[in-house]
């Protein structure tokens, strides 16, 4: 059987800790996860069994395996620390006898994206960023259609817009909106992310390093590698769609708490062909997974054991490439997901309902 290894780190430290050791998670705190995180070996997850493909029946195993650090973790240490220990968890993935291996979140943005670690390693490797771009973008785009807001005209936002998934992910709306706002922390590779786009774009292109512009767009696809939330209520107008795409997220959770006028969507959510048992919670329901383990999986589907997605600079033929493959095995968009919720119809409805009385409380203080 052809097989695959994912790798998955703690984000959230207390919650994604306990979820392996429930009594390592209760007893530390987080100052503590994050600082004893760096001495704990990689650890063996889980066995994942029944991923089947719909094309082909063809069936296949893979293995979740850890990199014991936190984001925070990540960011904190020197590059070849964080390498040393990426490589060593992909050493448990070439020993378990893995034919490829998928870097979950961090582990796929630190340096240089993979390129380091895949240079170190016998298995290929794959980021999963190339099918994270396409699964964002859809989710966006149906979101749109669900809350009524017309594509061509309509006014959207990257935020994040420099970072690999971003560039990418701001080249696809390009095609399909009438304005689009890029925003980073750094102008100069604003200004050629936009020089760049606006050779072929049919949108208007405008560059920002301030949130502030968010509250013109109604479509907002979100996904820096900030450790903390950037995206906040006072951020945000009535009815508008975020599409949280960042692991940790980028939305702040007091969105939820206070805007009942705006849809947040986790990006990156799909339905994973066959009885898919994971045997590991990481905080999705049964037979879903991330975009980027979809990515590694489908090519473990398609036969394709090559390093896949790799390094800062995507490709939009190789997002076209994943997204015909994965489509062929049998992977969906998933419904939407807000803050691990899913979100129902009535809840759109009254978001939908929310904003307008929202618009109408504006337009009245004017
Ligand atoms: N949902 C999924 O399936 C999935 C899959 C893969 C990755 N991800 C997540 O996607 C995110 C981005 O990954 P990536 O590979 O595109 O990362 P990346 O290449 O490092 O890009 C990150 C972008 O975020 C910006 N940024 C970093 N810190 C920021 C801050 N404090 N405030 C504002 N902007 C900030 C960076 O700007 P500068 O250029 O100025 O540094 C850059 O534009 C990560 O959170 C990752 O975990 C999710």
């Amino acid at each position: 059987m052809d097989t695959f290894a994912f790798i998955i780190h703690p984000i959230d430290p207390k919650r994604d800790v306990s979820r392996k050791f429930p009594l390592l998670g209760r007893v530390l705190n987080e100052k503590q996860i994050d600082f004893f995180s760096t001495f704990f070996p990689p650890v063996y997850i889980s066995e994942i069994e029944g991923i089947t493909s719909q094309a082909t029946g063809k069936e296949i195993k893979g293995w979740f395996i850890a990199c014991p650090y936190t984001p925070k973790r990540m960011m904190e240490l020197p590059e070849q620390t964080v390498y040393r220990k990426i490589i060593q968890t992909g050493q448990l993935a070439e020993k378990l006898g893995a034919q490829i291996l998928g870097l979950g979140a961090f582990t796929s943005v630190v340096g240089d994206a993979g390129v380091t670690i895949a240079n170190a390693l016998d298995v290929p490797v794959t980021t999963g960023d190339s099918y994270t771009v396409m699964v964002a973008v859809e989710a966006i785009r149906e979101a749109a259609c669900v809350m009524d807001i017309p594509l061509k005209t309509a006014t959207a936002a990257v935020v994040g817009a420099t970072g690999a998934i971003g560039q990418v992910c701001a080249e696809l709306l390009a095609d399909d909106v009438e304005r689009l706002y890029l925003i980073g922390r750094r102008q100069d590779k604003l200004e050629e992310l936009r020089d760049r786009l606006k050779v072929y774009a049919r949108c208007e292109l405008i560059i920002s390093t301030t949130m502030d512009v968010l509250k013109e767009a109604q479509l907002i696809l979100t996904v820096t590698s900030a450790i903390h939330d950037v995206v906040r209520p006072e951020h945000l107008q009535p009815g508008s769609v975020v599409c949280d795409v960042a692991r940790p997220r980028d939305v702040s959770a007091m969105v939820a708490a206070v805007r009942d006028d705006i849809l947040v969507i986790d990006g990156g959510m799909v339905d994973v062909p066959g009885p898919v048992d994971f045997h590991f919670n990481f905080g999705f329901p049964l037979g879903k997974a991330y975009a980027c383990m979809a990515e590694t999986i489908a090519l473990a589907l398609e036969g394709r054991f090559e390093d896949y997605t790799l390094g800062k600079h995507l490709t939009r033929a190789r997002v076209e490439e994943i997204d015909r493959i994965a489509k062929k095995h049998g992977f969906r968009l998933s419904g939407f997901r807000s803050f691990e919720r899913e979100v129902t119809t009535q809840q759109i409805e009254a978001v939908r309902r929310n904003a307008k009385n929202a618009r109408l409380t504006l337009a009245a203080h004017k």
